[in-house]
């Protein structure tokens, strides 16, 4: 029988999960069923566990909200995909070994392509490239100024600006990672300690970042906005300190900084299909070529979801904590 990873109640502490048997189900018309390997465990994923996240599911629930797995079975008049093929699912429930979705939803990468690397794709790497993409016009030689730059998105957000040619400042809390991320890629990396609103055009070269990505709130997001340029918007993903932002009237009188944000979820449910499908194509291309990576800290097996989850809520990781599927 198939295994999935339940939730029960939100805001319980310990998380109120259990790993149960589920009923295995043939696909209907135009669905497949995968066989989950892996599933990173996200902040957004917590912040469900939490009860604090932006949509939550009916309770119980299935958690989960990216992954990899391998063509189990194929409904019928599913003609683009075959039994056996690597896919990523773009469905909410992906903490099982198991699972139906329409065959859309289903994007399949090249076979010899890293599971782990693969199943933590759909979310950080795709937020990476839609921030880059979707906020300003960005010529090679720009330069982008972001906090929480040790994170899933902050790292993608390094690789990725790289391969377009953009700069990146980055911003850290921990000393110990500066010389991690400039060998990452990042430009230019600081601690949170630095004033950006007399540092920036000094740590840029004489040049201001024109985009902004807060993925911590508070302070920080504001040492992110006196960083920009003039008109440049500054994006808010996520608020990993929890804190408000507080903004100075003159950053909107004088420096007309547009304060925006950014919800993946939305853009899968707004996107054009052509923009989803390209977007997915060019960063599977990109993780399969190696410019794209995700450090892991540990592989737990899903049976331990519950000891996954109190380590993947440490602060200060190696990497991400990645709930082995099958095991
Ligand atoms: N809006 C969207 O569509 C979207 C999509 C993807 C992600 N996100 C959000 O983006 C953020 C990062 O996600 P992720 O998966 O990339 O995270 P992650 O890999 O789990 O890393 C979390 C990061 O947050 C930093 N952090 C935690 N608490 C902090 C604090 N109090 N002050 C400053 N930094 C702090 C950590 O710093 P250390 O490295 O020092 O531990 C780490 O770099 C989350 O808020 C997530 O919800 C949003």
């Amino acid at each position: 029988m198939p295994l999935a990873c339940r939730l029960f109640a939100f805001g319980e502490k310990p998380p109120a999960v259990r790993v149960e048997s589920i009923l295995s189900t043939a696909p209907a018309p135009g669905e497949v069923v995968l066989r989950m390997l892996a599933a990173p465990i996200n902040p957004a994923d917590l912040n469900v566990i939490d009860g604090t996240y932006g949509e939550l599911p009916p309770l119980p629930a299935t958690i989960g909200n990216e992954g990899a797995g391998e063509i189990l079975a194929l409904g019928p008049g599913v003609e683009n995909l075959r039994i056996g093929q690597i896919a990523l699912p773009l469905a909410f429930g992906t903490w099982t070994s198991e699972l139906i979705l329409p065959a859309k939803n289903a994007i399949p990468l090249p076979d010899d392509i890293d599971i782990h690397q693969a199943s933590m794709l759909t979310v950080n790497p795709a937020t990476a490239w839609r921030l880059l993409h979707d906020f300003a016009s960005l010529q090679p030689g720009d330069w982008i100024a972001q906090n929480a730059a040790n994170s899933g998105v902050g790292r993608a957000v390094i690789q990725l600006a790289r391969h377009l040619g953009f700069r990146t400042l980055n911003v850290v809390r921990r000393p110990e990672l500066l010389d991690e991320l400039r060998a990452l890629g990042g430009d230019v990396v600081v601690t949170e300690e630095v004033d950006l609103r007399r540092e920036a055009r000094a740590l840029c070269g004489g040049m201001l970042p024109k985009l902004g990505l807060n993925s911590v709130g508070g302070s920080s997001a504001l040492n992110i906005a006196n960083a920009l340029a003039a008109g440049s918007p500054h994006v808010t993903i996520g608020a990993m300190a929890r804190q408000p932002l507080k903004i100075p009237n003159g950053l909107l009188i004088f420096q007309n900084l547009a304060f925006r944000g950014f919800w993946l979820r939305r853009w899968k449910e707004n996107a054009p299909a052509a923009e989803i499908q390209s977007t997915y194509a060019t960063l599977a291309d990109l993780l399969h070529r190696g410019i794209l990576h995700t450090p892991l800290q540990q592989i737990l097996p899903l049976s331990e979801a519950p000891a996954a989850l109190t380590a993947a809520m440490q602060d200060k990781r190696t990497g991400k904590i990645l709930l082995d599927l099958q095991a």
